[in-house]
């Protein structure tokens, strides 16, 4: 067994740096527990208020977190640089890997001619740009937010959606303020929240999105802020419907006090209509990546809103970052003009409905419940993530727990299906309804 990390220091400031110490060096893995309080304080003579104070300022930044039973344990993503090595899992040897959430990098539009046909316009080198977003891409963006019925009066760009989100909460709200997210939700969202020292309130998911009881529970509970997926929902595949849109709308109707986050990340993947809440506060923004239907690497986004909120957020990238490159902004502009890119991205939104469903389908045909109307997910509810993982990984599948998701929600597993192909799908439902109930035969049928 590897030596425990040893927290050394007298002062909680002294504990704390020497946590984080271990969390970049890597001898402190995410997950990994820490001591409990008192016995922490006992091994190093020190007071257990001493080692609650520097417990406190870790969970503050976002580097530990205190679950319950679980004791204190390092974030699965603390937000530090920390040798890569340290945040990967184990290696698993021939195994396939449906933990990623990443798209099917085959089903991606390829950027080597758009590239080429950008190089020959581009001109002379772009100093610093006067303008956060380029004139014709707030346009396409404008025209595309309006045939979905988002209001698009003001728009702004962002570095994707994470970093759009990043700056309306770090604006709008402090630290120790609450923020309702869907639970069981989108982990980086979970990590960028604990990071930025808020609280998550979590706001239960069924398939149809967030309800409505847990978005009232989580205003009532003091949410100074809420984020919800349209569609795609990370992990369940949830995708809000008219009736839930509707419903939301009512309860939200006029809050003055809230910020309201619409995160539409499968965008032009989605094959569901949007029902979009923006507008129904007063302080509002919606964001849509071109992660998904794009590419991650493009690192772009793009953000509706409320006149202040865009304000704020095209404000505060000023002071920071500048601007997204105008470099990216004409690669999307010239992506989302080019019909063959368009036909592309609605190829891989029917190829990832028809594996998902064909996964779905599979596994209900042995008796198992999974979610995933949307998407490039599917989420399994089970009765033990660990069993199931471990299992899963026996028989040669890697797939996420949802302890990286969850806040209070019941235990599953997130199964990406973005490269699970038509024949793996029946030895793959085998090896989950034998992960989720091992008392089973292998290929038993319900
Ligand atoms: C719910 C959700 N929103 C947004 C994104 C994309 O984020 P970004 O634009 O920062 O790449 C993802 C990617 O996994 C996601 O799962």
């Amino acid at each position: 067994m590897a030596a425990r990390y040893q927290i050394t220091g007298s002062s909680s400031a002294a504990l704390s740096a020497s946590v984080e110490t271990g969390i970049r060096s890597g001898a402190l893995a995410p997950g990994e527990a820490l001591p409990a309080v008192r016995a922490l304080a006992a091994e190093l003579s020190v007071s257990p208020a001493t080692v609650a104070k520097a417990y406190q300022e870790l969970r503050q930044r976002g580097l530990i977190a205190t679950a319950g039973r679980r004791g204190t344990r390092v974030r699965p993503r603390p937000p530090v640089a920390t040798r890569r090595a340290a945040l990967m899992p184990p290696p698993l040897p021939g195994a396939r890997d449906l933990s990623s959430g990443q798209p099917d990098s085959r089903l991606l539009p390829p950027l080597g001619p758009h590239l080429a046909a950008l190089a020959a316009e581009l001109g002379p080198p772009t100093g610093y740009a006067a303008t956060t977003m380029l004139p014709d891409l707030a346009e396409a963006a404008r025209t595309r937010f309006t045939a979905d019925g988002v209001p698009a009066g003001e728009i702004t760009v962002t570095g994707g959606a994470l970093d759009g989100i990043e700056r309306l909460l770090a604006a709008h709200l402090r630290p120790g303020d609450a923020v309702a997210v869907e639970d069981p939700g989108w982990a980086n969202l979970l990590d960028l929240v604990a990071a930025l020292g808020l609280r998550a309130i979590g706001v239960p998911v069924d398939d149809d999105g967030p309800t409505e009881p847990g978005v009232r529970a989580a205003l009532a509970a003091g949410a100074r802020a809420l984020v919800i997926t349209s569609r795609a929902q990370n992990p369940t595949g949830a995708a809000i419907s008219a009736d839930r849109a509707t419903a939301l709308r009512t309860l939200l109707a006029g809050r003055a006090d809230l910020l309201l986050i619409e995160d539409d990340h499968a965008a032009e993947l989605a094959r569901v209509p949007l029902h979009p809440l923006a507008g129904a506060t007063p302080t509002w923004a919606f964001v849509r990546s071109v992660s998904k239907p794009y590419g991650p690497d493009l690192r772009l986004a793009v953000l509706a809103g409320d006149e202040a909120t865009v304000a704020r957020v095209a404000g505060r990238a000023r002071v920071g970052a500048g601007w997204v490159s105008t470099v990216l902004q004409r690669l999307v502009l010239a992506l989302w003009r080019d019909p063959a890119t368009a036909d592309l991205v609605r190829r891989a939104g029917e190829s990832y409905e028809g594996r998902r469903a064909g996964l779905v389908d599979a596994l209900a045909a042995r008796g198992l419940t999974a979610h995933g109307r949307t998407g490039i997910n599917v989420w399994v509810p089970v009765p033990d993530e660990t069993v199931a993982v471990t299992a899963l990984r026996d028989a040669g599948w890697s797939v996420a727990p949802g302890t990286l998701n969850r806040i209070a929600a019941a235990p599953g597993v997130r199964i990406t299906v973005s490269t699970l192909d038509e024949a793996d799908l029946a030895p793959f439902a085998d090896a989950v309804a034998q992960a989720v109930r091992p008392g089973l035969p292998a290929g038993y049928t319900a």
